[in-house]
């Protein structure tokens, strides 16, 4: 399975916007993260509506929309996004998971299920049929900068064998938070496939140099 850098847009330098995104495209990148935080399910706010409508009108890279608000099914329509672009929310977040998977994929946009590190895989075993992929937290949501939580390795591998074993070896598994040149080559051997590169490696210091890097380690 292709293996791949979503840079999370959180973690940019907004004074050189245009530049890192020109970086980006330069390198290949496949999709931008873009987190959506509504200061209730988690403890902060970050990008909006707003932003992600400037962001379609100045790239062609896909979006890689990731939803920490509650009640999203009821909130969809507040975003723009469609075919080719990735919408995942979070199975803690809403009462009808399953409907709004349906929702996201009936407007042709490939629907996720992100989950907490605290949270059982048991929880989305029943919507299987209903996603592309998996987003494994390796952080608490709500902040860049943190520390993974160990133990989330062994679910990446879990959450792997979950799909392989229901007939959705094609689905992705997609992995948030705390990303380092240390940690992608774990989260790799475990089974991810979709990286989400922020102030671990891709922010800090050479961008051009850093995505090489780490293309390199999840690739090696
Ligand atoms: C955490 C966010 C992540 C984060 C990744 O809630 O979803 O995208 O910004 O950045 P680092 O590498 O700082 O954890
Ligand atoms: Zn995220």
């Amino acid at each position: 399975m292709k293996k791949m850098i979503f840079p999370s847009l959180m973690c940019m330098d907004f004074t050189k916007f245009s530049e890192q995104l020109s970086t980006f495209e330069r390198h290949g990148i496949e999709y931008l993260h873009l987190d959506v935080m509504d200061g209730s399910f988690v403890p902060n706010f970050t990008l909006g509506t707003d932003f992600i409508k400037q962001v379609r009108k100045v790239t062609d890279i896909p979006l890689d929309i990731h939803l920490m608000i509650n009640d999203p099914e009821n909130k969809l329509d507040w975003f723009e996004f469609g075919e080719g672009d990735i919408v995942s929310i979070h199975v803690e977040s809403t009462k009808h998971l399953q409907r709004a998977l349906q929702k996201i994929k009936a407007r042709g946009a490939k629907p996720y299920v992100a989950i907490n590190p605290a949270t059982p895989l048991v929880m989305i075993e029943d919507v299987l049929e209903d996603i592309d992929g998996i987003l494994v937290m390796t952080v608490n949501p709500g902040f860049a900068g943190q520390k993974l939580v160990p133990q989330t390795l062994k679910k990446i591998a879990r959450a792997r064998a979950l799909l392989d074993a229901n007939g959705k070896a094609d689905a992705e598994i997609e992995v948030d938070g705390n990303v380092s040149f240390i940690n992608a080559k774990l989260m790799s051997e475990a089974g991810a496939n979709i990286f989400v590169a922020g102030t671990s490696s891709v922010f800090v210091g050479n961008m051009d140099e850093n995505i090489d890097k780490l293309r390199d380690v999840i690739n090696g």
